[in-house]
């Protein structure tokens, strides 16, 4: 189902259940379309819950359990950092799912953060991507899910405010910089990102709120504002379903689902 739906459910806990039963529902679904599901994972602390509950409940999926053999997990961005520094987005993938499911080591595919440099790691990165996901007509890899978060200043993935990345329209992958930590890192680029044949974006908390209804209302932007980069997810043929708890909306109407105007 392709367009852009935000779906408010309680709380954080709540935003991590739906989460893993969107990714148990559309993995069932990529396998029996296309023998494989390719996952673009994020990193931060929101998805955890959510990976934690995938590991928790893939063996009672509603379209029965997961063939693991079948699942590519990708990264969305990555810091140049050791995998077991408490900062890795691989690191706490691997303890929050990959640790827990039976998901074959070369179905792995990691951002390269021994390569000499963000920008060779990103090359590197673009490289298995061209080999082990087929392409879209538009020559990107088609990802079948892209999982992502944001930040209170409107970042996705490395994708950080002001930054020449938001508007790279050819490399599938880029360096990155933290624009307070100066942290390096590694994003994949919104061609990518839009490419994807579902996207979902985890939103909780109060701290997001401002930034989620400035992302779905355009709330606050002036006229001549840059889009901020969470303003720039759109899907191309694809869905996007912003994935949020009852304090990140608390703006919106009261009630159920709410379609974007
Ligand atoms: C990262 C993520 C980043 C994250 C947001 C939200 O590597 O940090 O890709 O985009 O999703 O910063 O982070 P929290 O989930 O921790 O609020």
């Amino acid at each position: 189902m392709s367009g852009i739906r935000l779906e408010v459910v309680g709380d954080a806990a709540a935003v991590a259940a739906k989460a893993a039963a969107e990714f148990l529902r559309l993995g069932a679904e990529a396998i029996a379309q296309h023998g494989s599901f390719r996952v673009a994972l994020a990193g931060g602390e929101t998805p955890r819950a959510a990976y934690e509950r995938i590991a928790a409940t893939w063996k009672d999926a509603p379209g029965g359990a997961l063939s693991w053999d079948r699942v590519h997990l990708y990264w969305g961005d990555e810091r140049m950092v050791p995998r077991d520094d408490p900062r890795s987005n691989f690191g706490m993938a691997l303890s929050a799912l990959i640790a827990r499911v039976p998901i074959p080591a070369e179905n792995l595919h990691p951002i390269q953060i021994d390569a000499e440099s963000p920008e060779a790691a990103a090359a590197e990165y673009e490289k298995t991507l061209r080999v082990t996901i087929p392409h879209t007509l538009a020559a990107l890899p088609c990802f079948d899910l892209v999982f992502l978060g944001m930040g209170a200043d409107g970042h996705t993935a490395s994708l950080f405010p002001g930054d020449t990345s938001l508007n790279e329209g050819v490399r599938f992958a880029v360096a990155a910089r933290h624009p307070d930590s100066g942290e390096r890192r590694v994003t994949l680029t919104f061609p990518v990102i839009n490419g994807a044949a579902a996207i979902i974006v985890l939103v909780s908390g109060s701290a997001k709120a401002a930034m989620l209804e400035r992302a779905l209302r355009g709330t606050g932007r002036r006229d001549g504002d840059p889009l901020l980069p969470v303003e720039s997810l759109r899907p191309t043929t694809g869905s996007l379903l912003w994935l949020a708890d009852e304090e990140a909306t608390s703006w919106a109407r009261p009630g159920g689902n709410r379609h974007i105007p």
